[in-house]
């Protein structure tokens, strides 16, 4: 199965966020993550659809937008119209989930549904088969540079055996502390789409930082068939 990595820009220089986005594209980066962050859903701000807008312009990457926000469905149509390639709402924000997913598809819009670290993949079970992607948060959403949590990855196994049981092709994806050394361990478990914030744009070179960790995550393409 392939697999792919999608740096987070949260971590990149705004500055030069344009430079930044086609070093990880030379570097063989598969979908570009932005994380929306309104400052209640999530301790942090970031950004909004202009800036997807603009990334648009910018990159022929697929634009991974993961929405940590209150409120999704009254923003997922501008989200739309600058351009994300994939949407993902959280379990834990949204009511009517399956709603919201076909909405965000009647669009041609791929649709996820991500999960805290303190939510179980039990509150996934009647959406996944739904889904284009699930995301599993490695840690608690808000901020770039934090521990990976090991326990997420047991979550990570039960998708697994759930997408075997739907025969559904969602994408698997983990995000937060993702590095040389948990890339491995993710892999093994079963993770398809890598989100690397910290890990790509705190390196001297990121299109080198980016070739290295999409080689270790091409090496389980022949592995995990
Ligand atoms: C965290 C964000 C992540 C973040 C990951 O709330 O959803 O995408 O950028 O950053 P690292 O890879 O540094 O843990
Ligand atoms: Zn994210």
């Amino acid at each position: 199965m392939k697999k792919y990595l999608a740096p987070s820009i949260l971590s990149a220089d705004f500055l030069q966020l344009g430079n930044h986005v086609a070093a990880t594209e030379a570097g063989g980066a598969d979908f570009i993550h932005c994380d929306i962050m309104d400052g209640h859903f999530v301790p942090n701000l970031t950004f909004g659809p202009m800036v997807i807008k603009a990334l648009k312009k910018q990159t022929s990457l697929p634009l991974d937008v993961h929405l940590m926000i209150e409120n999704p469905d009254a923003l997922i149509p501008e989200f739309i119209s600058a351009g994300a390639d994939y949407i993902t709402v959280h379990q834990e924000e949204v009511v009517h989930l399956h709603r919201t997913l076909q909405s965000i598809q009647a669009k041609g819009v791929k649709a996820g549904v991500a999960i805290n670290p303190a939510t179980p993949v039990s509150t996934l079970e009647c959406i996944a088969e739904f889904s284009d992607l699930i995301l599993i948060m490695s840690v608690n959403p808000g901020f770039g540079g934090q521990k990976f949590i090991h326990q997420t990855l047991s979550k990570v196994e039960k998708l697994v055996e759930i997408r075997e049981k739907t025969g559904k092709q969602f994408l698997i994806e983990i995000d937060g502390g993702m590095n040389e050394q948990t890339i491995p361990l993710a892999l093994k478990s079963g993770v398809d789409v890598f989100v690397a914030g910290s890990a790509v744009f705190d390196a001297p070179d990121i299109m080198v930082r980016s070739r290295e960790l999409k080689n270790i995550i091409s090496s389980g393409e022949a592995i995990f068939v």
